[in-house]
């Protein structure tokens, strides 16, 4: 059992739109993620989940508001979202591939002044414990999953208060995306952090979330607790392969 490190807090988004130059990706989203819940982000391709996490960051032209805990954040910058803990593990991972999986992580662990680094790096390997086998080897060795699971271990080491994953499923075989799921499940049952994650496959994500949301064309089409969809005709032909 992995000890409760973590502040969580909740995400309240309001009104969210987004632009890349004159072309409006996001039309008004409204979407909340209680703290110490996992909520997932369901859409096909360009629906503009990555454009969502990007803009909750700050990191495109945004407006609407964004509320991380009880702060306001529409208008604060992307390093000092990060400061504040919210901590955005991007589509495609962005682990250095010439540092090794301990390198990799101390790097994630750089603004942190405390004591218990170690003691964190010992508590993500129980999680993950194929990185602590690896702890030596160059990242960009690492298979697929192994480098997902250490982008997420890397972000973890920053004590996030809140998680944002980018499609961490893609490019990974369906058994090893089950393994992955099932290791952030445990993750959020044992310490309650609280994760947003964008995904398309929408099978494996209604298994692990609490709540989800559909977008299409930057607009939310549906949402519904993780079995409200799973059960949603719409859902089913969409999104399931029914
Ligand atoms: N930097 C950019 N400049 C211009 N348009 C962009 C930019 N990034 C994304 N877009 C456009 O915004 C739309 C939404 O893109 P986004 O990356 O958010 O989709 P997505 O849902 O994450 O898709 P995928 O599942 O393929 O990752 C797409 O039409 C895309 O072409
Ligand atoms: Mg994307």
């Amino acid at each position: 059992m992995v000890d409760d490190v973590f502040d969580e807090v909740g995400l309240k988004v309001e009104n969210l739109h987004a632009s890349y130059g004159a072309v409006e990706v996001l039309r008004g989203l409204d979407f909340e993620v209680p703290a110490k819940n996992v909520s997932v982000i369901l859409g096909a391709n360009g629906a503009g989940k990555t454009t969502t996490l990007r803009a909750i960051c700050n990191m495109c032209n945004t407006s609407g508001t964004v509320t991380l805990g009880d702060r306001d954040i529409s208008r604060t910058g992307t390093a000092e979202i990060v400061r504040q803990g919210m901590v955005h593990v991007p589509q495609g991972r962005g682990t250095f591939p010439e540092l090794s999986t301990m390198d990799n992580l101390m790097v994630g662990a750089y603004t942190r002044k405390d004591n218990e680094i170690k003691d964190d790096v010992d508590r993500w390997f129980e999680i993950f414990p194929v990185l602590g086998e690896r702890s030596s080897q160059m990242a960009g060795s690492l298979s697929g999953g192994e480098q997902q699971m250490l982008a997420v271990a890397r972000a973890l080491m920053a004590r996030p208060r809140l998680l944002l994953l980018d499609e961490p499923s893609l490019g990974l075989a369906p058994l090893i995306i089950e393994d992955l799921f099932d290791r952030f499940i445990t993750l959020n049952k044992e310490t309650g952090l609280t994760m947003l994650i964008v995904e398309q496959n929408a099978n494996l994500a209604l298994d692990m979330a609490d709540y989800a949301y559909v977008i299409e064309s930057g607009e939310i089409a549906l949402h519904g607790t993780s079995d409200q969809l799973k059960n949603d005709p719409a859902v089913q032909e969409a999104y399931l392969g029914a």
